[in-house]
């Protein structure tokens, strides 16, 4: 039996239910819960707490059925993304406050308090209130509190989506040497697939309150199950036909594309091929490379985001979408229209099916 187990989980609040949601964690197992707004991750992570009665199905905690415990009996605390420090307390206090009922003892609470808060960097602030601290401060405290009671389970619900980017890459640290030493285990919800890959070991993807795809980073990103998870998660997507075995490569026909992946496969078969964006090297000539796949295309779109540039490349008819970092956009000169090469391993084409 797995640490967590959400089995068969289903709940209707009239115009919207989850339905039938699976999903295991091991301990000290770190689960990003991803999917678009409105998908039922904020629901999920309220019914997992107790807020809400589900109709169906059983939450089990470290092999304790808690489906029917109220929300303070079931050992998991949860952070949003806006702090809900109590506004007339310091922080001390705020962090102490929901050890107070599991301790007695002061020195013992001054201690639990102090470790935690040197974990995540606060210590300076003990005397602080709320209302005084940065907006990353104040998560830091929040996590403090909901961690210095060593909660069985943790959930995060945004926790960092109100906070600029240097700040978030800071706390997302502090976060993950505080959860070792404390051998939390975490379900987190975010848009930011920075968190997915600073933090997870595992993702959850779901749509329309259900569970579309669950495993490792590896098998989330490089091998999403086509059609919506591939979409979500913004990774290549060609439908095509493996020709040929050359040696220990599958020769793909996708349009008037050829593509090498060095993934087990069988000529005549129809295959879907993924490849993630930040894979793909562009190149104004063919390149010496190692790389199998170097093929010609014309740059389609150009589309500057915070800190990377997305392209796309139309190659035969169908379009490839590439991450590269603003500075060698500006080095490749790259312009919509004009010619260039897109270059990617064999092995870094994954057959998906
Ligand atoms: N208390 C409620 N009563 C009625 N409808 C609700 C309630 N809470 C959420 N919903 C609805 O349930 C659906 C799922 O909401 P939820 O907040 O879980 O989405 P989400 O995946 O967390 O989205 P986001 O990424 O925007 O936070 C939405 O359509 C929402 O309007
Ligand atoms: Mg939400």
């Amino acid at each position: 039996m797995s640490f967590l187990e959400v089995r068969d989980l289903s709940l209707d609040i009239g115009n919207f239910e989850l339905n039938g949601i699976g999903l295991k964690a091991e301990k000290e197992d770190y689960l990003a819960l991803i999917g678009p707004t409105g998908s039922g991750k904020s629901l999920l992570l309220e019914t997992i707490i107790g807020f809400y009665r589900p109709e169906k199905g059983r939450i089990i905690l470290e092999g304790k059925d808690i489906t029917d415990l109220p929300p303070d009996m079931r050992h998991i605390s949860i952070v949003y993304q806006d702090h809900m420090l109590f506004p007339h307390m310091d922080v001390f206090k705020n962090i102490a406050y929901a050890l107070r009922k599991k301790l007695r003892d002061k020195k013992q609470i001054e201690t639990e308090v102090k470790q935690i808060s040197e974990v995540l960097g606060i210590r300076e602030l003990m005397h602080r209130k709320p209302a005084t601290l940065s907006g990353g401060e104040k998560q830091r405290a929040t996590l403090a509190r909901s961690l210095v009671v060593r909660p069985k389970l943790l959930l995060l619900d945004e926790p960092f989506s109100a906070l600029d980017a240097r700040t978030k890459e800071r706390i997302r640290e502090m976060l993950k040497k505080a959860i070792r030493e404390y051998s939390t285990t975490v379900l987190h919800v975010t848009h930011d697939f920075e968190d997915v890959w600073a933090l997870a070991n595992r993702v959850v993807v779901i749509k329309k309150g259900e569970v579309m795809q669950a495993g490792d980073l590896e098998s989330i990103f490089r091998r999403p199950s086509p059609d919506f998870v591939a979409e979500f998660l913004g990774t290549n997507v060609l439908k095509g036909k493996v020709k040929t075995i050359e040696g220990k490569l599958a020769v793909i026909e996708a349009g008037n594309m050829r593509i090498y992946s060095s993934d087990p496969a069988e000529p005549g078969e129809e295959v879907t091929v993924s490849i993630r964006p930040e894979e793909v090297i562009l190149a104004r000539e063919t390149v010496e490379s190692s790389a199998r796949n170097i093929l010609r295309g014309r740059i389609s779109g150009i589309f500057k985001k915070e800190h990377v540039v997305v392209v796309n490349v139309e190659i035969g008819g169908k379009e490839i979408k590439t991450v590269i970092t603003p500075t060698s956009c500006e080095m490749l000169g790259l312009e919509p229209g004009k010619g260039i090469y897109a270059v990617f391993k064999a092995s870094n084409a994954k057959i998906i099916r």
